[in-house]
């Protein structure tokens, strides 16, 4: 019996495997554009796969062949014209990627096509980036007369550094995923047909090894990003010593030393 689960979302599709939860952002006639439904239904799903026993690890794609996530709802956007909706416009996107950044379990985006401006800040907001080779990525807002409004200008500049960042945000350019693999927005790139089992190995791999070794690492990194690095070794060394207290660090090292494979419970 296959052990996936299937719950039903507006606008989302999500099922859950192996400890894996798959999204995939289902408006493919819209190029899966983010409405404010898709980012109720994401903040509604990220906030349970947090915390459910059942998944370790999380991807995330958009359906059909052609985009990831084309951004932003162009149609809801054009609607807004007063500053304070604006700005909780943006918070309100901003929310919902920070809970996908600071969640304890990894998530994946398996970038399958067109990631623009809120499709792309989505993707950064994800602990890893794969993609598939006819994947374009963009922060295109200024051909709009915004600008980023999820993340861009932060998570992109600390992604690629602020040169490259202020190329990408300042011409709206699209990334090929040539370019992307070589500048270290992706870490690997793979023919269309291959990249969801690609994201499910790398999953699968990930769930495999002890939850809170995974948890301190991802908070290490993503806070640490910000820190001095005498406040991110401090970080590091805290987690570290908090982790050789756990259950899960004697199951790893008496399964090394016994030859055999260890089983983490996440304790
Ligand atoms: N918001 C709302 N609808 C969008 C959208 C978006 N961000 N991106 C694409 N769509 C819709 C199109 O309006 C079209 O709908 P329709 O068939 O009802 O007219 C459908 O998705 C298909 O898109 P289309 O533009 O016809 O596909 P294309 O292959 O010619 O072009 C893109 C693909 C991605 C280059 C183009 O859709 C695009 O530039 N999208 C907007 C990207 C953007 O500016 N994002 C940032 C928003 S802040």
């Amino acid at each position: 019996m296959p052990s996936a689960t299937t719950f039903e979302y507006q606008t989302l599709k999500y099922s859950i495997d192996s400890s894996v939860a798959t999204i995939s952002i289902d408006r493919p006639e819209k190029l899966n554009a983010l409405s404010s439904a898709v980012l109720d239904d994401l903040r509604h799903l990220v906030t349970d796969l947090r915390v459910r026993e059942d998944v370790r690890v999380v991807v995330i794609t958009g359906s059909g062949e052609k985009a990831f996530v084309a951004g932003a709802d162009i149609a809801e956007l054009a609607a807004l014209n007063d500053s304070e909706e604006g700005r909780e416009f943006a918070q309100n996107g901003q929310a919902v990627f920070s809970l996908i950044e600071s969640s304890p379990k990894p998530f994946i985006a398996a970038v399958n096509g067109f990631a623009l401006g809120g499709g792309c800040e989505l993707a950064l907001a994800c602990h890893i980036r794969i993609c598939s080779e006819n994947a374009k990525f963009g922060q295109p807002e200024v051909n709009l007369g915004i600008i980023p409004g999820y993340g861009g200008t932060q998570r992109l500049t600390r992604v690629l550094g602020r040169t490259l960042a202020t190329d990408l945000i300042l011409t709206g350019r699209q990334m090929d995923s040539r370019e992307a693999l070589e500048q270290g927005l992706v870490a690997r790139v793979v023919p269309q047909s291959e990249l969801l089992a690609l994201a499910k190995t790398m999953a699968v791999t990930i769930a495999s090894k002890a939850p809170m070794a995974i948890s301190s690492a991802l908070e290490c990194i993503v806070e640490g990003i910000d820190e001095s690095i005498e406040e991110g070794l401090g970080r590091e060394a805290e987690r570290f010593g908090q982790l050789t207290t756990s259950s899960d660090f004697h199951e790893g090292t008496s399964a090394f030393l016994q030859k055999r494979k260890p089983d983490f419970q996440g304790k």
